[in-house]
């Protein structure tokens, strides 16, 4: 019989992927989005990829009791990815309580709701960042967790949360993914990420310049114990990312409890790396100038993705070459995001 899975913040860069994965694989796909950063028109996009209609979608605020219930009432809902939450690093610094309201109240209100409705399977969106400033890559699952900012606080203490109501709450099975830096787009052109404003991350800044929207990079510090001095990331395709979510839920039965992996592919580029590698897929030449560290950026972040291979046979199977290609594809066809 198929699923039925409800994906909270499905209308964004990860979910809107992981939507399409879902389809494709049968499930009834139900989401619930307040669309405080995401268009409608990912979703739309989404039942067009996938050739099949989501189930519904309720757009709301994942902290609102009522409609939360009411979506549990009118879907067989079988298990919950939870996406929705706020991921801006530096904006969390700034506003650290609505991080807590939002990442950590949307969390509980969530998982209160999925109790009193009888439902206990949930994949939650974990990140890499809870292992702060790393002293060994690359880092297991066993690697000491240090949250530097208020984001990686919220879910840090998510999953704190989560692992003490598994030892309370026999039946429940939670699994938190810990992504690297998810980046690149759907091949199709038609999803990819869409940041409102200036970008955060690296990559939407590299097509940003590249489509003509941005003059240049700031490359943050070139004076990190690296090789060229340029901080190291793992980043990992975002349809890489969607697909280990349907993993996921396929081995969610496998242990009660909760379960704790790195989606990441085990390999690092460095900020000049990723520069040639996106020229290189473009064909576009990328100005860029080194300035100052940022503020709570650390040398290097690598996946050790052992775990999640040995448990169920995930692995990452898109390279740079094809994060850089497709996300670069997103954005020319899509010069201005979903406004285009
Ligand atoms: P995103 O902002 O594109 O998607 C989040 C979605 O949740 C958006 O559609 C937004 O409208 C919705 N949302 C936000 N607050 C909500 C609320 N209160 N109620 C209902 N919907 C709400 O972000 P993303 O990159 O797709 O990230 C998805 C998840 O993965 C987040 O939990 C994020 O913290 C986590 N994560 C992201 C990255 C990354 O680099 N993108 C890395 C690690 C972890
Ligand atoms: C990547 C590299 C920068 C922008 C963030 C969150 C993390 C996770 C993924 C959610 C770094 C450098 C960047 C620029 C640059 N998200 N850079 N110039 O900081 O590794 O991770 O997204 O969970 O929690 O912290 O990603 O893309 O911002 O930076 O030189 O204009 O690019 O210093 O080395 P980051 P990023």
């Amino acid at each position: 019989m198929a699923r039925t899975t409800l994906v909270t913040g499905g209308a964004g860069f990860i979910g809107s992927h992981t939507c399409v994965e879902l389809l494709r694989a049968g499930d009834e796909v139900v989401v619930l989005d307040d669309h405080s950063n995401s268009s409608p028109e990912a979703l739309e996009r989404v039942a067009k990829i996938a050739g099949r209609p989501i189930a519904a979608v309720h757009v709301a605020d994942v902290r609102d009791r009522k409609a939360l219930d009411a979506v549990f009432a009118s879907h067989p809902i079988d298990a919950v990815i939870h996406f929705a939450a706020k991921k801006a690093v530096g904006e969390s610094v700034r506003i650290p309580l609505a991080y807590y309201d939002i990442n950590v109240g949307g969390t509980t209100a969530l998982v209160s709701a999925m109790h009193a409705h009888g439902v206990h399977r949930l994949v939650f969106s974990s990140s890499c960042s809870v292992y702060g400033d790393a002293t060994t890559v690359p880092l297991t699952e066993e690697s000491p967790t240090a949250p530097t900012n208020p984001y990686a606080t919220t879910k840090w203490t998510c999953e704190r949360i989560l692992s003490d109501l598994c030892r309370h709450v026999p039946e429940l099975r939670v699994l938190a993914l810990r992504y690297f830096n998810p980046a690149g787009a759907h091949p199709t052109g038609l999803l990819g990420e869409d940041p409102r404003g200036v970008p955060n991350n690296i990559m939407p800044f590299l097509t940003q310049i590249a489509v003509g929207r941005r003059d240049g990079l700031s490359v943050f510090g070139d004076d990190y114990p690296t090789p060229d001095g340029t901080g190291i990331r793992d980043y990992i395709h975002v349809v890489d990312v969607a697909e280990g979510h349907r993993t996921a839920l396929d081995h969610i039965d496998d242990e009660p409890g909760m379960r704790v992996f790195n989606l990441g592919t085990g390999r690092g580029a460095s900020v000049l790396e990723l520069v040639r590698a996106f020229e290189k897929a473009s064909g576009r030449p990328v100005p860029y100038r080194v300035t100052a560290r940022r503020p709570g950026d650390v040398a290097e972040l690598v996946a050790d993705p052992a775990k999640v291979m040995a448990a169920w046979g995930w692995t990452a199977r898109r390279d740079l070459a094809a994060i850089c290609r497709d996300a670069w594809n997103f954005q020319q066809h899509n010069p201005y995001g979903y406004a285009s």
